[in-house]
């Protein structure tokens, strides 16, 4: 994979902003991973206290297979510093999250985190969006909220995994990944389709993440504050 190497080396640079004693909150996904093997070497070498939030079943397993001490959501009021990937940063810094299906627990840590760390591939930046939007529904209002999406103007397709099977979040809902063309407000349309009954979260995120590594495909990478 051609970003593989920057996603290595700036997952070693954003080690400097773990620190003793603190409660991470940790994303899930391709970038996270890279990231959560540094730490949990880090960690071992520089004999920290860390405690860990996952987000994810798949980042729990490597974040247990790493040595990372884990603890649940409801065991901490705050988190220090969440590190994860993105789908997609556009020019404001907003984010398109979801593409695992983590969307609900990624923006639950973000929103209440200190610090937010995000590591993505410089083919994921954007003026504007243009990739589909995942939107986590409860099952009970699908086809209202599909009425509701299309309503919006958005175009909302059923995530599925192998031979058609929905896929199920892991708080048992679907998702609806939702093609909105260009999307020049996404502030706006994020908060229209939070609010309708029946959606558990929208993979628009508002928080501007405080630190942004860009990987580069020649190996390198950028830091965007
Ligand atoms: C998980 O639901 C997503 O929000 C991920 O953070 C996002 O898909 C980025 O993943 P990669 O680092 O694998 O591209």
């Amino acid at each position: 994979m051609p970003y593989d190497d920057a996603i290595s080396a700036l997952s070693k640079d954003a080690l400097k902003f773990v620190k003793n004693g603190s409660v991470l909150g940790l994303g899930s996904g391709r970038a996270a991973t890279a990231f959560v093997k540094e730490l949990g070497q880090h960690i071992k070498k520089k004999n920290l206290t860390i405690r860990a939030v996952p987000t994810s079943l798949q980042i729990k397993l490597v974040a247990e297979q790493s040595g990372i001490h884990i603890i649940g959501a409801d065991q901490v009021q705050k988190i220090d510093i969440v590190f994860d990937g993105a789908d997609q940063i556009d020019s404001q810094k907003n984010m398109i999250k979801g593409g695992g299906g983590a969307l609900l627990r990624e923006n639950i840590l973000i929103s209440s985190a200190k610090k937010v760390v995000i590591m993505a591939d410089a083919g994921k930046f954007v003026k504007y969006f243009d990739r589909s939007v995942p939107v986590e529904v409860h099952p009970f209002a699908r086809n209202m909220i599909k009425k509701f999406i299309e309503d919006l103007g958005g175009k909302p397709q059923l995530r599925t995994i192998e031979r058609g099977y929905p896929f199920i979040t892991e708080n048992g809902n679907i998702i609806y990944d939702c093609d909105f063309g260009t999307i020049k407000s996404p502030k706006m349309l994020g908060a229209k389709i939070k609010q309708i009954a029946g959606v558990v979260e929208v993979g628009i995120f508002v928080r501007k993440p405080d630190v942004i590594y860009k990987a580069r495909e020649n190996g390198k990478f950028d830091i965007l504050a």
